[in-house]
């Protein structure tokens, strides 16, 4: 049964790109109500006694269930500034298979970033960007998902940000391009590395 993972650091370790209160709310209130339906889903789901009834289910399946996906997958590529404190890795890209494959693809990281926050922008009401590792092409690509779908095959997400108004409203109000500006600098560019190597190593 999903449960809601513990996040790997404090509600405030992401200020001030990300205020306490969004990094609560949405960890405790919105990731769990995904959950929560999820989980309803899936028992409606394994007492459903017709093709029908299973069809019924599967929008609050794929809604609740990309919930809880995409969310867990936030958290890990989120960690505290390095600009508020030396030790920490976030917003950090370090030279190595990451780097090379930015540098390669897109020319910089701020090329990188610059595409992915026009493509994020693009999106018409909620849903998610992300930078992705494409299995079949082995190359990486910026796209975008609506709503809670996740990202699947031959796709594999490597950095996804939640462009819901739940992420980012309390603080930055209607102005996303600077929730988009700011996020950038507690990105967890070792966990995308560390996603882009299983990617990569695996037999696909
Ligand atoms: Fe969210």
């Amino acid at each position: 049964m999903a449960t809601l993972p513990n996040l790997p650091y404090a509600y405030n370790a992401l200020e001030p790109y990300i205020c306490e209160e969004i990094m609560t709310l949405h960890h405790q209130k919105h990731h769990q109500a995904y959950i929560n339906g999820l989980i309803a889903a899936e028992k409606q789901y394994a007492s459903a006694t017709s093709p029908k009834e299973r069809i019924a289910l599967q929008a609050a399946i794929k809604f609740n269930g990309g919930g809880h996906i995409n969310h867990s997958l936030f958290w890990e590529n989120l960690a505290p500034s390095q600009k508020q404190n030396a030790s920490a890795i976030g917003g950090v890209l370090k030279a190595g298979p990451l780097a090379d494959m930015v540098n390669r693809d897109f020319g910089s990281l701020e090329e990188m970033i610059k595409e992915f926050n026009t493509a994020t922008l693009g999106i018409q009401g909620s849903g998610w960007g992300w930078l992705v590792y494409d299995t079949k092409n082995k190359r990486l690509v910026i796209t975008t998902t609506p709503n809670q779908d996740p990202v699947l095959s031959p796709y594999v997400p490597l950095i996804g940000v939640d462009i819901w108004e739940h992420a980012f409203y309390l603080q930055y109000k209607n102005v996303k391009p600077d929730y988009l500006n700011a996020i950038w600098n507690v990105i967890n560019f070792e966990e995308a590395e560390r996603r882009l190597q299983s990617a990569t190593s695996a037999k696909l």
